[in-house]
This record gives C-alpha cells, structure tokens and sequence, in this order.
C-alpha cells in the first residue's frame, strides 16, 4: 500500500532572480496607485522623462493606509511589490518597461531593503544584481520607505 504523502508548498522568496521578478511584476494582481489607470507626466525628478503609472501588489497595497499612501515614517512588509510602467505617452497603449522596487530585506541583492530592477517590455534591462546602484540615490530623499510618489504625486 503505498504512503500519501503531504507535499510541501514552500514558496521560495530569496535569492530573487531577474527572470522570478519579472514574472512577478506582470502577473501578479495588482492595484494602482488611488485606483487611477491614467498615465502621468514623470516629475522633473525622476530619471525618465516620459509617462507613467504605478502599482502595487496586495501586500504592498495593505500598507497604504494613510488616503492611499504609506504613512510617513512607515515601512512596506516583506513580500511588497511595486511597479511603475513606463510609458512613451499619455494614452496608456505605448508600454515599453518597468522600474521595479521589491521588498526583500535579506535577499542578496537588495539595497536599502529592496531589490531594484528596470527592464523593457521582453523583460531585459538592468539587472537585480547590480543592488540598485543607479536607484538609491533618488529614492533616498524622503521618509516613506523609499517611494517617491506619495510626495510628489499626493
Ligand atoms: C533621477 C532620479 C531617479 C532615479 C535615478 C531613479 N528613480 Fe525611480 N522614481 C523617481 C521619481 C521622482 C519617481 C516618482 C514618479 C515619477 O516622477 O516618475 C520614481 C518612481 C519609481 C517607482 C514607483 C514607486 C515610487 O518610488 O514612486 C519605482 C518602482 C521606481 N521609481 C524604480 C526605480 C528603479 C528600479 C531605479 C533604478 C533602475 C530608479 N527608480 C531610478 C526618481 C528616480
């Protein structure tokens, strides 16, 4: 007679690969950021200069709790995830990439506390291993767990 075993379903977190997170970051269900699906002009401070919008994944979104944004001084839970698509224009069609913040505190490649990725639509671009060396710096300047929008986006 043979034994029924329990199989395990132990989600594998970390290490973080470029190929796991990209899948993540279009399949996994998300919410945008206050419901809005239009697309935005960036601010003069972002690096890109085009349009976009932002979402976020249910783990990250239980976090939004001060009228849809991280409360100031707040952290995101393990686990989060946030994407801004990149856009050519306003009419939300001309998707060409995302920028990509997850957070994984003890992942190998994390920087502050997030794994950083920017890649085009066929999911290439700048790697996680590169610790988000190009990304810190602008994502240092407030106190909401290193997310730009809430301030410049209210
Ligand atoms: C020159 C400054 C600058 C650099 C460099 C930069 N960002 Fe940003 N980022 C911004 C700003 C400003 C926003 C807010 C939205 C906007 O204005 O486009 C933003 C928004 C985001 C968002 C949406 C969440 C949030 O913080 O608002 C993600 C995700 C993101 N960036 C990822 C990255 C990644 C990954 C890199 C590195 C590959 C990077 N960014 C490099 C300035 C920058």
């Amino acid at each position: 007679m043979a034994l029924t075993q329990c199989r395990k379903t132990t989600v594998v977190t970390t290490p973080e690969t470029d190929a796991a997170l990209f899948a993540k970051a279009t399949s996994t269900d998300f919410t945008y950021y206050k419901n809005d699906t239009q697309v935005h002009a960036s601010s003069s401070q972002s690096a890109y200069s085009g349009y976009f919008r932002v979402r976020f994944n249910a783990i990250a979104l239980s976090a939004l709790t001060d009228n849809g944004k991280l409360p100031a001084g707040g952290t995101f839970p393990q686990g989060s995830l946030i994407v801004k698509e990149l856009h050519n224009d306003s009419s939300g069609t001309q998707l060409h990439g995302y920028a990509i913040m997850e957070k994984l505190s003890s992942d190998t490649s994390q920087a502050d506390g997030w794994v950083w990725s920017e890649v085009n639509t066929a999911g290439t671009g700048y790697t996680i291993h590169n610790k988000g060396a190009i990304c810190t710096g602008c994502h240092s300047v407030d106190d909401r767990d290193r997310v730009r929008l809430f301030d410049l986006f209210p």
